[in-house]
């Protein structure tokens, strides 16, 4: 069966920002640039340029490569990509990465839309104290808490819709859908952002907590934080994170690409679209509202996980006009960035089956769900787990898999084959100096960021070692083997089939044919 190719170029890029554009850059910019202060735009930028930039290029040629013969996700992709045996099992991550990050990603996009629910109803504004509202989430998201059912419902909810647009496939349901909510959460984010901006110095008696010191906070850099290692992992993670990179989301997506469909002009596109949202959008809203009315030590104590978002936002629409408005906004622009991502995570997952079993789009897309829910399960009621998965798929399996990615196509698809196939159909030329970054700098970079990991952050969480966290590692490795024993078994059908076509061919004539000429 064909596969098949986006509709439109429009709709090529919507859907491919909204892959990227996600709770990253609402949520987890915010808390992270508030966590070190100004000087987190610095490293920030950097792995963009260094990194971010070169690797969307990558990825996308990846995709329309391995897209052209048939394959949508990583496994299949590596595997033409460089013919050894062991490719397409380093193309392992590219499934089983999104699988995790989707499974416990969908549980708090379901959370955003039981608050947007509960912001239109105005539910939480009785908890109008820190400690309330931290309460109002306890209550609401964890086992036993007195709302959970209704957490409960939103996720099922949640889970039913992008199950219904996966399995319409990729024109009729992804791209579809990115049309009408990427535009719709650009309206929502750039009303918010303005609204935000007008807060000005809501309480006079403290003029140190305003917008501008809020933002003067975000970009004013204490260059002392760069001399210590937390600011450059936490920086190079967020942009692998926010851009959607080394997790197999933009190469499936590429993959729907036509042969000569431009991928450099299209690939910055989404990139700066990404940034565009992030940096501009994201940075005016959560950090600028939460400083204005709290201060910048409250923020900063108040950002850890789904601090700014869940915590302090809620606080802030309680104190402005329309609050209630502005909250179901705010929550439902968060659903809309979440859930164009969840799909995006999805897809590696059914196309695997689909391209390398002959699945159907709709027994594919009932696996993937059924996988992710299950994945879901513990995260939601195990403590620990949650944190642990996040760990392992969003931060560390990303620069693996990142790593694997661009060695491989810098060196062993070789980058002078790679800067030829990448400018078939291109609309613009990339500089020159990019064939140097990506063979030699990116993966210099990664290694680097990487050995940092491991001497800073690796052994405190190692050192976690209740039997959650222990469970939660069984079942990343485990899932990994369940992986690769299917992609084993996958090749050795298809080596099967191809060897039985050999000899039903009819060789006689075509060797005489052959002999004719
Ligand atoms: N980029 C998405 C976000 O910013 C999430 C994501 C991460 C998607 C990793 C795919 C891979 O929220």
């Amino acid at each position: 069966m064909a596969r098949e190719k986006w509709g439109s170029r429009i709709g090529l890029i919507l859907a491919m920002a909204g892959n990227a554009v996600g709770l990253g850059n609402f949520i987890r910019f915010p808390s992270q640039a508030a966590q070190y202060g100004g000087a987190f735009m610095i490293p920030y930028f950097l792995a963009f340029f260094l990194l971010g930039i070169p690797l969307m290029w990558v990825e996308w040629e990846i995709g329309r490569y391995g897209g052209k013969f048939g394959h949508g996700s990583l496994p299949g992709m590596l595997d033409k990509m460089w013919n050894k045996p062991i490719a397409k099992y380093l193309g392992v991550l590219g499934v089983v990465s999104p699988l995790l990050i989707v499974s416990y990603y969908m549980y708090v996009e379901s959370w955003t839309l039981g608050y947007a629910f509960f912001s239109a109803t105005g539910s939480y504004f009785q908890a109008s104290t820190f400690d309330s509202i931290r309460q109002f989430m306890t209550d609401y998201i964890s086992p036993g808490g007195a709302q959970f059912l209704i957490a409960i419902v939103f996720f099922v909810i949640t889970v039913a819709v992008n199950f219904f647009i996966i399995s319409r496939g990729v024109v009729q349901g992804i791209e579809k859908s990115a049309k009408v909510l990427m535009p719709l959460l650009i309206i929502f984010a750039i009303l918010l952002a303005i609204r935000v901006l007008f807060l000005g110095t809501p309480d006079p008696s403290k003029p140190d907590n305003s917008v501008l010191s809020g933002l003067a906070y975000q970009w004013v850099p204490d260059f002392k934080v760069l001399l210590a290692a937390p600011v450059w992992l936490a920086a190079t993670g967020q942009i692998f994170f926010t851009l959607s990179l080394g997790g197999g989301e933009i190469p499936t997506y590429a993959s729907y690409l036509k042969k000569d469909d431009d991928i450099v002009l299209n690939g910055l596109a989404t990139s700066s679209t990404n940034e565009f949202c992030e940096v501009i959008l994201g940075g005016s809203i959560a950090i600028p509202a939460a400083v204005a009315f709290f201060g910048i030590a409250q923020t900063q104590a108040a950002t850890g996980n789904m601090g700014l978002g869940f915590l302090s936002m809620p606080l802030v629409f309680q104190n402005i006009p329309l609050g209630q408005f502005f909250g179901a906004l705010w929550f439902l622009l968060l659903f809309f960035a979440a859930i164009t991502s969840s799909l995006a995570m999805l897809q590696p997952v059914v196309t695997f089956f689909q391209d390398e079993f002959g699945w159907s789009r709709m027994k594919s897309s009932l696996f993937a769900i059924g996988a992710a829910v299950a994945i879901a399960l513990p995260c939601i009621f195990l403590p620990g787990v949650f944190d642990e998965v996040d760990f392992w798929a969003g931060t560390v399996g990303l620069a693996v898999l990142a790593l694997i990615e661009i060695i491989i196509f810098g060196w062993f698809f070789d980058i002078e084959k790679g800067w030829v196939e990448m400018h078939k159909g291109a609309d613009m030329r990339i500089p020159k100096i990019f064939k140097f970054i990506i063979k030699y700098v990116a993966p210099l970079y990664i290694l680097a960021i990487f050995i940092g990991w491991i001497a800073t952050d690796l052994p405190a969480f190692l050192a976690k070692g209740d039997i959650y966290t222990w469970g939660a590692r069984i079942m990343v490795v485990v899932l990994m083997a369940i992986f690769c024993i299917l992609i084993k078994i996958a090749w050795d059908k298809k080596a099967k089939a191809a060897a039985k076509m050999k000899e039903s061919l009819p060789a006689p004539p075509f060797a005489a044919q052959k002999e004719e000429k």
